[in-house]
């Protein structure tokens, strides 16, 4: 059952009457370009099938009232409380984006209520942005609801505020612009200074290739220390080499400064620069359809990723070293890291013994495997019914 037929049920069930419509919006993932959002640099990420979607309507008696078919009980307050840490826990998502439109508009919507049920199969915690895809279906919902007219860059700018606002994870704006943006057959170059979002086709199945996304079960936070340390370092890195934000920094500008930078902040501005460049060399290879050499690219993303920005975790590592061992083009963590998915390029004809090869990693660990998917490019948000 999808999620949107879930969420319309749960909302009958719930309220006693079918909402006004029903929104949806996709977790991503990213093919190459990590934790280079807020450097204001370059991400190549794709919308997956795995949707969440929430059923909406408005009440009449002053209060914000939602449900989830993942959490358990109701979670209500009075319209007129909502303010910045007056909801913590899974509902500071979907209210923290009501709470960033009407910062954004200065005006109180919604004063006289609201009903929504939520439901999901965006796994969380997977680095697939289960968090921006419920940010991104309730900015649709309460866009057309309110008959607000906002852009899809406005209401993911609102979905980016409620999670570093709100929420507070200092995240960057990839998920949501990927959740929103995303053609339904192909990636999207996210020039993240802008904005600006290019289509870029993968043609993977012409190529004969598949990705596969293995959840690696380790389970992270973005509002745990470790990915917002991370951001501020990138900050006084920028700062050291006198340039904006490390997007403008360069190879030469880092090797110039690198007594300045130090050890440590010399290795995470090298992740970004080359990251960067790693991005705009996979877009470039796509586009002379040579998609079967971009593996490199991926697993020195990973590389990059584990050593000089220190955000992997040796589960992540092994089911990269398992899958490339076993044939894959190219393998990385995927998202802010500390956990989450891994992705693989796989040539089709490898799919079997690729898969076999990771969940022989969890054999290791002695923890039941979990199935290890394939993911296509699939629909961005939007309104279901
Ligand atoms: C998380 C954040 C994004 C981005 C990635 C890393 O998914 O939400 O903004 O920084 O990590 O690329």
């Amino acid at each position: 059952m999808s999620a949107g037929t879930l969420a319309r049920g749960l909302f009958l069930a719930t309220f006693g009457e079918p909402p006004e419509g029903v929104w949806s919006s996709p977790g991503r993932l990213n093919l190459i370009g990590e934790h280079t959002d807020y450097n204001e640099g370059f991400a190549l990420p794709f919308a997956i099938p795995q949707r969440t979607a929430v059923a909406a309507a408005p009440r009449t008696d002053g209060r914000l009232v939602l449900v989830s078919a993942q959490r358990p009980g109701v979670v209500g307050l009075a319209a007129s409380e909502l303010a910045k840490g007056a909801v913590a826990g899974w509902a500071a998502y979907p209210l923290g984006v009501l709470w960033a439109i009407r910062e954004l508009r200065g005006e109180d919507l919604f004063e006289a209520g609201l009903s929504l049920a939520i439901a999901s199969d965006v796994p969380t915690g997977a680095g697939l942005s289960s968090s921006a895809a419920l940010e991104c279906a309730t900015a649709l919902a309460l866009n057309d609801l309110a008959q607000l007219r906002l852009n899809r860059h406005q209401l993911a700018a609102a979905g980016r505020r409620a999670e570093n606002e709100m929420v507070g994870a200092p995240t960057g704006i990839l998920d949501q612009l990927a959740s929103l943006l995303s053609p339904s057959d192909a990636a999207l170059l996210l020039d993240c200074r802008d904005g600006e979002a290019t289509p870029v086709p993968l043609g993977f199945a012409a190529a004969g290739l598949a990705v596969l996304v293995a959840d690696s079960g380790v389970h992270h936070h973005l509002a745990d220390g470790g990915y917002a340390q991370r951001r501020a370092q990138c900050e006084v890195a920028a700062q050291v080499l006198g340039v904006p934000s490390l997007r403008e920094a360069t190879p030469a500008l880092l090797a110039q400064h690198r007594e300045r930078l130090g050890p440590l902040l010399f290795r995470r501005a090298r992740h970004v620069v080359t990251e960067n460049a790693r991005v705009l060399d996979t877009v470039r290879l796509v586009r002379e359809g040579e998609a079967r050499e971009i593996g490199g690219l991926i697993t020195a993303s990973h590389a990059s990723l584990r050593d000089d920005f220190e955000v992997s975790v040796p589960e992540l590592d092994a089911i990269v070293e398992a899958a490339n061992g076993a044939g894959a083009l190219g393998a990385r963590m995927v998202g802010g890291g500390f956990g989450g998915s891994a992705l693989a390029l796989v040539p089709r004809e490898l799919l079997p013994q690729v898969s076999a090869a990771i969940a022989g990693t969890f054999a290791a660990r002695g923890v039941p495997a979990p199935p290890v998917v394939e993911v296509i490019p699939s629909a961005p948000g939007h309104r279901d019914t």
